[in-house]
């Protein structure tokens, strides 16, 4: 923690490093009340910095210097200066050695950054800036070096001892102790940097590379989770597969190593050869794991791995480029996972957690743009703009350039900056070039926060067959200021007929129709298409694929929406015509209730619904998604003033509505999935996905009628499902019914089965922490107190608060601000051991501006709590100035 008043960075103030360091050579000692971390440093000036020897100036935060020889000498107090995050020295020629011990806490560390302990295993976590609570270090990515890296520890507690790259020697030690060492032949930042000893097992598998080379594979966990593996591994094969046939990049070490740890503050880490995982993106087994979760792990696996070449072999130069391999990444996992299951279904899903969680963050006070201009604290830009903004501004260039112009691009990237610590003009840089093109107008994506509107009008002339589309663009302004100018606008289009059929395409000016789907550039503030030989006023099918992370807006009525639905030849568009639809039905009902009327619900989204549901031709995942209303989350965001208690009732008794009126057609589909999931042993394969995804959706809606027999199956459904997916439904509609006897039941047996189970027993929490049910503060309250919580673990705070704040919204906005006080005392806790879960946890209450001046004053006067509360992290101290700024 720090005392000073933090400061900001800015990505003005880049320059290079004054000192280079080509080699680095690490041995740990790690004991249980201390580890000892000794360092030599090949290092010289960097010849691009010009001559003369500047101070060089070394990060290191919490570490107690033992000793520090430069070029051999060793020197005393007087030859270097020590600050609490620097130690400072004065070179004497361009090129020489140095050598620094430590001594740091492992087994103290609660903030999860740096070496610490997760369930008695040492670990790392390094990215962004955790290096410099290792050793003496240039912690920045443009400092790249080669790691040769040894680690001593007792042989009996740790006997697997793992660091990047490829082992190279190994041996007995004394007392009881032993020792290994790891070479990593790749140059790399810090960040990148990985150590692990602990008493572990590992799954091996073997993958060989499209060049013939066989690389081993290996997944370390904790002994008892052994059986958990197959599915990453799995995975991982797939994920490598994959990016030799997408991409054509190749694995490039002998070995590939992944590490589970329980205690870890993200997903996961790239780490060169040794990814370093949250065991909730790792383990997944019938039993244990959702669907939705052997999805994730399947997702983060690849993700990981494809850093391997977005993002290790070619780097960041600065921290304000992590979009670049972020955003890029991310794309490239999206890309993977639509290609393992439906890519429509993948889109919408993506889609909608963007509107509802990216937009909201572009609307708030910690907008930024996808490469800031400026941080207090880089943990804090690990966010839905960077990664999910990133990865939609990469999938804009895709669209844009086509799949093969988008392919030369990337292997140019590749080929140009391989070593490299790069930016994101080098990345568009290299899409230009490789297909000639021009994108700077584009690259106001990177420097503009905020989300952009498209409004959209039409006009159609009959006599002249003439269809004119135009669309205005606006921007609002965000906390950093900056200009808005117009932003290049991929907008993928189809004109429906009378009978639903694409019409051909042909623009003012063009000799002949191309194709019935195609992608125009809004480039201008105000900008008019105009199609010609449109026989008839069509109906415009508009952001197909949502191809522009834009709100746009076009005055569609609710038949042209139901029209839509049904006929749209984009199957993303026709999941979203529904959204569509039923947004401007549950708004029609907040109104109502509002106003204090009954309510009364438009029949035509039962209708719409209805159809969907009775069409056994669609993919079942479709089906499912098509049935699920817009969150409570997504009907906040986009509202002016964001009425709780009204968006609540409004979604509630739609929800009823459709499941009164549609009993009958979702009975006969949840039966008829059951029947099959009886019959059928578990597959993680998107078939089987869709199927229980849509038994389910079923389930949670047949359950609002309270029907007895809806009630034996969820019950049937709970005691005798082979897999997760159908238990933890059962059990969200039991605890999320009135039937309290037999939700009791249901909470107590499931935690007598999973108690040794920790990420089962996450889900058991959130379920009852996102139940909307009255008395919603006083359970999670009761069980934070349950012996399975920990606070310091952040998978769990995750489970109960994170769950509680961010997807109960009627219980956490009680008008009382019972929540925001239980979120703010939450977060002053969490600030004094782990300040990256503290900051990411306050989230919440950073949204106030969407709510009533009532809710507003409660939620800032809590920020300001937390503002005076004492000694804050740069984390938290940023997120709660900027909220209050
Ligand atoms: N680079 C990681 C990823 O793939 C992100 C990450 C993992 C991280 N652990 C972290 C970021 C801790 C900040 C702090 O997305
Ligand atoms: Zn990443």
């Amino acid at each position: 923690m720090r005392t000073d008043q933090p400061k900001m960075i800015y990505l003005k103030d880049y320059q290079a490093p004054e000192y280079l360091i080509d080699e680095t050579h690490l041995t740990f000692e790690l004991f249980e009340d201390h580890s000892l971390v000794h360092a030599q440093l090949v290092m010289r000036r960097n010849p691009a910095r010009g001559a003369g020897l500047p101070p060089l100036v070394l990060d290191g935060q919490q570490l107690e210097l033992l000793s520090v020889s430069l070029a051999d000498q060793p020197l005393s107090v007087d030859d270097y200066q020590l600050d609490d995050s620097h130690l400072t020295l004065h070179p004497t020629s361009a090129s020489f050695t140095l050598d620094t011990s430590v001594k740091i806490h492992p087994e103290s560390n609660t903030a999860l950054e740096g070496l610490y302990k997760s369930s008695g295993m040492f670990c790392t976590q390094c990215e962004a800036e955790g290096f410099r609570k290792i050793t003496y270090y240039l912690d920045r990515p443009d400092v790249m070096s080669k790691f040769t890296t040894t680690v001593v520890a007792e042989q009996h507690s740790y006997p697997v001892l793992l660091s990047n790259g490829n082992p190279i020697a190994s041996g007995p030690g004394e007392d009881g102790r032993h020792w290994a060492t790891w070479e990593d032949p790749f140059m790399k930042p810090a960040y990148l940097f990985a150590l692990v000893a602990g008493d572990l097992w590992c799954v091996e598998d073997s993958f060989r590379t499209q060049s013939g080379r066989d690389v081993a594979l290996r997944i370390y966990v904790e002994p008892e989770n052994i059986d958990k593996c197959q599915h990453a591994m799995n995975s991982l094969k797939k994920s490598m597969r994959w990016d030799e046939e997408t991409y054509g990049r190749e694995y490039d070490l002998d070995i590939f190593m992944i590490v589970a740890v329980n205690d870890f503050n993200m997903g996961a880490m790239e780490n060169k050869g040794l990814n370093i995982f949250n065991s909730s993106a790792v383990l997944a087994r019938a039993e244990t794991a959702t669907d939705a979760a052997h999805q994730r792990v399947e997702a983060i696996v690849a993700h990981e791995y494809f850093h391997n070449w977005s993002g290790n072999r070619v780097t960041c130069r600065d921290w304000f480029q992590l979009s670049l391999k972020e955003g890029f990444t991310v794309f490239r996992d999206a890309g993977f996972s639509a290609d393992m299951n439906s890519a429509t279904v993948k889109r919408i899903q993506d889609v909608a957690y963007l509107r509802t969680h990216q937009f909201a963050e572009d609307a708030g006070p910690m907008a930024h743009a996808v490469r800031p201009e400026s941080f207090i604290e880089i943990s804090n830009f690990y966010t839905l703009t960077v990664y999910e903004k990133g990865s939609e501004v990469v999938g804009m260039i895709h669209t844009l350039l086509g799949a093969e112009g988008f392919r030369k691009g990337s292997d140019l990237y590749f080929e140009r900056h391989d070593g490299q610590a790069v930016t994101c003009d080098d990345f568009v840089k290299a899409m230009e070039d490789a297909n000639g093109v021009d994108l700077t107008q584009f690259k106001r994506w990177y420097s503009q926060a905020g989300t952009p509107r498209l409004a959209v009008s039409e006009s159609y002339d009959a006599a002249a067959k003439t269809y004119s589309l135009t669309f205005r663009q606006s921007c609002p302004q965000t906390p950093d200021k900056v200009e808005k100018l117009p932003f290049v606008i991929p907008v993928a289009l189809g004109l429906l007929d009378s009978t639903g059929a694409d019409m051909a395409l042909r623009l003012a000016g063009e000799a002949a129709a191309q194709g019935s789907s195609r992608v125009l550039s809004v480039t201008e503030a105000e900008q008019t298409f105009t199609f010609v030989d449109i026989a008839e006023h069509p109906l415009p099918s508009l952001l197909r694929g949502f191809s522009a992370p834009v709100k746009l807006s076009f005055p569609y009525n609710r038949d042209q929406l139901m029209f839509l639905m049904q006929h749209d030849s984009d199957g993303f568009n026709r999941w979203d015509a529904g959204q569509q639809l039923s947004v401007q039905v549950l708004q029609e009902l907040i109104a109502q209730h509002q106003q204090g009327r009954a309510l009364v619900m438009d029949e035509r989204l039962v209708v719409a619904l209805g159809t969907v549901l009775a069409d056994d031709s669609l993919d079942q995942a479709m089906v499912a998604e098509m049935l699920s209303l817009p969150g409570e989350a997504y009907l906040t965001e986009i509202s002016e003033v964001a009425d709780v208690e009204a968006i609540h009732a409004a979604r509630e008794f739609a929800r009823q509505q459709l499941a009164d009126s549609l009993f009958d057609a979702l009975w006969k589909r949840y039966q008829a999935n059951r029947q099959v999931s009886k019959a059928t042993a578990y597959v993680a394969e998107s078939e089987h996905f869709a199927r229980r995804a849509l038994q389910n959706i079923a389930l949670s809606y047949l359950m609002l009628t309270h029907k007895p027999e809806v009630l034996a199956a969820a019950i049937e459904q709970f005691d005798s499902a082979d897999n997760m997916t159908e238990r933890l439904t059962a059990l969200a509609v039991l605890v999320n019914s009135p039937f309290e006897a037999e939700k009791a039941k249901a909470l107590e047996v499931f935690a007598e089965n999973f108690k040794d189970n920790a990420l089962v027993m996450d889900q058991w929490f959130s379920v009852q922490a996102g139940s909307p049910l009255p008395g919603g503060l006083e359970r999670v309250k009761a069980l934070m107190q349950h012996p399975a919580f920990n606070i310091k673990n952040p998978n769990k705070v995750r489970a109960l608060v994170g769950a509680f704040a961010g997807q109960n919204l009627i219980n956490f906005h009680a008008a009382d601000g019972s929540g925001y006080r239980f979120l703010a005392d939450l977060v002053i806790q969490l600030n004094g051991f782990n300040p990256q879960i503290a900051s990411r946890q306050l989230a919440p209450l950073t949204r106030w501006r969407k709510y009533d001046s009532a809710r507003q004053a409660l939620m800032k006067g809590e920020l300001e709590r937390i503002r005076a509360s004492g000694e804050l992290s740069s984390d938290v101290f940023e997120v709660v100035s900027k909220s209050l700024a």
